[in-house]
């Protein structure tokens, strides 16, 4: 076979596999991140899975965001984690998590990418009319979820909403939210970790810090997830760049749809409020020194001066104005030529970094997406490339994992992982 046709079976096999995991993970209308040690529905795997099944699924795609939506509380929130069927793979359960709802569901919600899945998925979809009607049914929903952000997590409308749990930015042990975790009281009671029966603990947080993760938890059940409660009173309360990235583009993203469907409600005045106000108060977090965007423990008012890539999701959202967006692009290039495959979840300069450790170094792939996504609107389409090409190679290397060792590039965490396969779908085809 020539060089070109074994990379086109190549591409060809990679696609295959990658629908096969889908369909594998396929739990009736949910995909599970993996089987095992993520038994459920999660928020924004789900999200960017939908992205996936688009690519050759169109209904199969939009039943994922119907189950997804299915969970939404009273109050708008779209919870990180629905327990659609039981499971004993996975700790904390429904049980701790103390929900009171029909579905059980945790109390946090995760980074909302949602809508700006969606807003590709109305792009490439084919069929018109499956599309009117999920968007009939999705966008109510999703106006209230993006009010309940703004509303319940920046009640003083500052412009920056804050997260509540490490859990709910999606990265749950970046060495960006230690301090801020550090402060929070540790449970005294024993439980029994169901991860580390799935995978090695050096991949893993370590117990002091779970024992943090499962404080808040409780703490939340124990003020009836009242926000006001909660806001007031919780010992962790981060501006998490990555969050108030996403959710700015997904705002965005929703203000779009809307648009394009001619959908009038005073909501979205307000939702357009908040996109000014964001843009107006995100260079609180901009230290001029370092030239980067950090993360802030809004309890005692500090950046957490640690370079993880969620702030390069500043350029995801178009948030970066042209100077900041030059020095982002800058470190951007240094970050991938000190990996040996993608951009890592912390910077390899970090005395933090750790290359196999979830969040404190390895490379995820949807992360990757997003930021090669920035990089493309600020006009660096050589940059982008090259991050999209490096993810791919991992692939290539080591298969479908959950994240790769950001030096070795051998695959870590949970195997034939859904978003994993979903990005793969969406660049591949
Ligand atoms: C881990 C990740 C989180 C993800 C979940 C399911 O908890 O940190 O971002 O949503 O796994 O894949």
């Amino acid at each position: 076979m020539s060089n070109i046709a074994q990379q086109i079976s190549g591409v060809a096999a990679h696609i295959e596999q990658a629908k096969l995991i889908l369909k594998k993970n396929d739990l009736g209308g949910y995909t599970v991140p993996t089987h095992g040690l993520y038994p459920f529905q999660w928020n924004w795997d789900s999200a960017i899975t939908a992205l996936g099944w688009m690519m050759f699924d169109e209904a199969r795609a939009w039943k994922e965001i119907e189950l997804l939506l299915s969970g939404q509380w009273d109050n708008g929130m779209i919870p990180h984690v629905l327990f659609h069927k039981d499971s004993d793979t996975y700790f904390p359960g429904p049980d701790v998590w103390g929900s009171h709802l029909k579905l059980k569901s945790t109390s946090i919600s995760q980074p909302p990418v949602l809508a700006s899945a969606i807003k590709i998925m109305v792009e490439q979809c084919q069929d018109k009319d499956l599309l009117k009607q999920n968007l009939a049914q999705f966008l109510p929903k999703l106006i209230e979820y993006h009010l309940w952000w703004y509303r319940e997590r920046d009640p003083e409308n500052t412009g920056l909403v804050v997260s509540y749990h490490p859990w709910e930015s999606g990265m749950d042990n970046s060495p960006a939210w230690d301090d801020a975790l550090a402060a929070v009281p540790a449970v005294t009671w024993e439980y029994q970790r169901r991860d580390l029966n799935h995978i090695d603990s050096s991949q893993r947080p370590k117990k002091k810090e779970y024992d943090r993760y499962l404080y808040l938890v409780e703490f939340f059940k124990n003020n009836q997830f009242d926000s006001e409660k909660i806001y007031a009173n919780c010992p962790y309360k981060v501006n998490d760049i990555g969050i108030i990235s996403i959710l700015h583009k997904a705002t965005k993203d929703l203000l779009s749809v809307c648009a394009s469907v001619n959908l009038q409600d005073d909501a979205l005045d307000i939702l357009e409020q908040k996109v000014k106000l964001t843009e107006s108060a995100i260079n609180q977090l901009w230290c001029e020194n370092d030239q980067f965007f950090y993360n802030r423990d809004v309890i005692t008012k500090q950046l957490c001066r640690v370079k993880t890539n969620g702030s390069l999701l500043t350029l995801f959202a178009e948030l970066a104005d042209q100077k900041q967006a030059i020095a982002l692009k800058d470190l951007s290039t240094s970050w991938l030529s000190a990996s040996a495959y993608a951009v890592s979840s912390t910077h390899p300069d970090s005395e933090l970094y750790e290359p196999q450790r979830y969040w404190r170094g390895p490379v995820w792939l949807h992360i990757n997406w997003m930021i090669a996504l920035g990089l493309e609107a600020y006009n660096y389409p050589q940059l982008s490339e090259k991050i999209k090409n490096s993810s791919l190679a991992l692939i290539n290397k080591s298969g479908y994992f959950e994240y790769f060792n950001a030096d070795t590039g051998e695959g870590c965490g949970g195997g034939d992982f859904s978003w994993t396969a979903a990005i793969a779908l969406y660049w591949l085809l």
